[in-house]
């Protein structure tokens, strides 16, 4: 039997009627009408459907009764017009159908777990151990045909600049990007383990001073933390580095780059030159390091207004330092009391200690636990300071810690626009943020750490302060943030050794140990480094706005569950014993899986 189509299911319009086609497809949907069956039959391409009448195929049609969702069909028939009532204005293929001649059951199918459609409220984990069945629905297709698109147009720019696409080793040392790795076993060095790249960061850098001048790579990272809707273990970038090049130049290449993929995959254009934002400002203005700029609610520092007042809680925070900050959120002066109680502990998960609000009713008047301790004046300059009119609401968090007021109100922003639909899903609202602090303090190790990559070129003006101001030094980097979401970062890099050393000492990291650690990026950079610098966009993310949807996981074709597992694979799993042994490994937790394991295939 031939399995040759004339045609897709999804490309049939009515300019085919009277056509006689041949059709492969899964039975997506089946209705009986007493003696006459409809299918809805589809491919990659769409569904389109068909009608089985034993006026026109009395032979198989006992057999068209057996058919159920699914069930894969080859399908020979002619397109005819469908009546007026019964065109289907939602699909394409609507006002045609093709009725059956001659059709044959390629394969059965098992009930699926789930409806084979799009919008299912099915259980994601049911999703994710079926994902060949969730990999079906046409609105997972879509994602990975956009997704195909974004790369290919990717390597199109990137090819048309002359960079060269360059693979960099999976199996590699440990690179110092800050997650934990994965590492994987040698089974000829004993004792000794590669660990998959975080990303390809030192191998690019090193393709610089190769004098390769331009490098991209669609590149597998892999990263050990905590995953989140927007973290995968395993993900995808599009790596650059460049030589002989400013931020401007890097920054404007990548803008190009977004134009062009933005163009090409959804005909959207976008902006030029993107708008750029401090680090500071950014976490002043907004309390976050990647601004969701689709909407305004900037945080307002109230310091000012209220230093002079008698609320004693604020004026302890101000006398010692500490901040204290206000969101307006339009409009909602009635916001009901259990809200505002979910607020306070939802504030509370940042940290915050408390949450202070002023509602300012539309008569003018004000509601509020702390309106006592302010003087009329004071209260006056307080609803000037927040920009409040009347019908608005102003939340407060008052730290010790920027860092508290900060993450505490810049979560607070996001969620009341969210509660309060003022983010038109539509927008799309890049931003670069730049001029980053080159270091920040781990509380943990008690000292300075690269808030980036210990091979970020610091800002030259601040060179001279890195052995003793290091809070106050800032980097040569740069992340792009689209609504919200950082979907890239990158930086110039050091390419002078004795700023490297320096940079070194200021994280407390000895000779022996950079050594140790990066000797070999280090020995290279000895026989003549370029100048260089690049950047890595998130695939994943960037893909995962495009398509509009909440998770990376649903434009990645096999993501992990939330506790970094394949669901479907069952990955990871126990091994062999012998496996085991041939690593030169030994687990405490594997000789009690396994003796467990062996118990229970007795047992069966
Ligand atoms: P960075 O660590 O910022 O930079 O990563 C670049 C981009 O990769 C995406 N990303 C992730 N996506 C999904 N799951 C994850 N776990 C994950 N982690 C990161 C983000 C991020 O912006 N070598 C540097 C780049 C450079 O300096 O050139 C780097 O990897 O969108
Ligand atoms: P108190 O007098 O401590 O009961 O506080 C009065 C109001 O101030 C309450 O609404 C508290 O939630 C609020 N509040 C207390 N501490 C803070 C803080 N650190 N930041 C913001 N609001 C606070």
């Amino acid at each position: 039997m031939s399995f040759k189509r004339s045609h897709h299911c999804g490309d049939l319009t009515k300019n085919d009627a009277g056509k006689e086609v041949t059709l492969c497809g899964w039975v997506s949907r089946r209705r009986d009408h007493g003696g006459i069956i409809f299918i809805d039959l589809r491919d990659r391409y769409g569904i389109v459907q068909i009608v089985m009448d034993p006026e026109h195929d009395q032979k198989d049609f006992h057999v068209a009764e057996t058919v159920r969702n699914e069930f894969v069909l080859h399908i020979t028939g002619k397109v005819r017009l469908r009546s007026e009532d019964t065109i289907n204005p939602h699909i394409p293929t609507g006002e045609v159908e093709v009725v059956a001649e001659d059709f044959a059951i390629l394969n059965p199918a098992k009930t699926p777990p789930f409806y084979i459609q799009d919008g299912i409220d099915a259980d994601e984990n049911v999703r994710l151990r079926y994902r060949y069945l969730d990999l079906r629905r046409p609105e997972m297709q879509k994602n990975l045909m956009l997704r195909h698109k974004v790369a290919k147009l990717m390597r199109d720019y990137m090819d048309n600049n002359e960079f060269l696409e360059i693979e960099t080793p999976m199996l590699t040392k440990s690179t110092p990007e800050g997650a934990r790795d994965y590492l994987v076993p040698s089974r000829v060095n004993p004792g000794k383990f590669y660990a998959l790249p975080q990303s390809p960061q030192i191998f690019k850098q090193l393709l610089m001073v190769a004098g390769l001048e331009r490098y991209f790579q669609i590149a597998r990272c892999f990263r050990d933390e905590d995953l989140r809707a927007d973290r995968q273990p395993e993900f995808t970038q599009l790596d650059i580095e460049m030589s002989f090049i400013d931020e401007d130049d890097i920054m404007t290449m990548v803008e190009g780059l977004i134009a062009y993929v933005f163009k090409g995959a959804l005909g959207i254009d976008v902006k030029l030159p993107i708008g750029r934002i401090s680090w500071d400002d950014a976490m002043k203005y907004y309390g976050s390091d990647k601004p969701d700029m689709r909407f305004d609610m900037k945080l307002v520092e109230m310091n000012d207004a209220i230093k002079n007042s008698n609320f004693k809680v604020f004026r302890d925070i101000v006398d010692k330092g500490g901040l204290v900050k206000a969101i307006n959120v339009k409009g909602y002066y009635n916001i009901p009391r259990r809200e505002l109680d979910g607020l306070v502990d939802f504030v509370g998960i940042y940290g915050a200690k408390g949450l202070a609000w002023i509602m300012y009713n539309p008569d003018g008047t004000v509601k509020s636990p702390i309106a006592k301790f302010f003087t009329e004046e004071e209260m006056k300059n307080i609803l000037a300071t927040g920009k409040a009119e009347k019908g608005d609401l102003l939340l407060f968090v008052a730290d010790q810690k920027a860092g508290v007021v900060a993450q505490a109100l810049g979560a607070l922003r996001l969620e009341m626009a969210k509660r309060r639909n003022m983010i038109d899903e539509n927008k799309l609202a890049f931003t670069w943020v730049v001029k980053f602090p080159m270091f920040e303090y781990s509380e943990e190790e008690h000292r300075f750490v690269a808030m980036h990559h210990p091979f970020t070129a610091p800002c030259d003006e601040d060179i001279p302060k890195l052995l003793t101001d290091q809070a106050h030094v800032y980097a040569k980097a740069y992340d792009i943030v689209l609504n919200g979401t950082e979907i890239g970062g990158g930086s110039i890099r050091i390419h002078r050794r004795d700023v490297q050393n320096k940079v070194f000492e200021a994280i407390g990291l000895t000779d022996e140990q950079a050594q140790e650690k990066f000797g070999f990026l280090m020995g290279a950079f000895e026989f003549g480094a370029p100048p260089h610098g690049g950047l890595a966009f998130g695939l994943d993310r960037l893909v995962m706005i495009m398509a509009k949807r909440s998770s990376i996981r649903d434009v990645i074709a096999f993501p992990k569950s939330q506790s970094a597992i394949d669901l479907m694979s069952q990955a990871p799993n126990t091994v062999d014993e012998k496996q085991m042994r041939e690593l030169h490994i030994r687990s405490t937790v594997f000789q009690k899986e396994s003796q467990k394991e062996n118990t229970e295939s007795k047992d069966k």
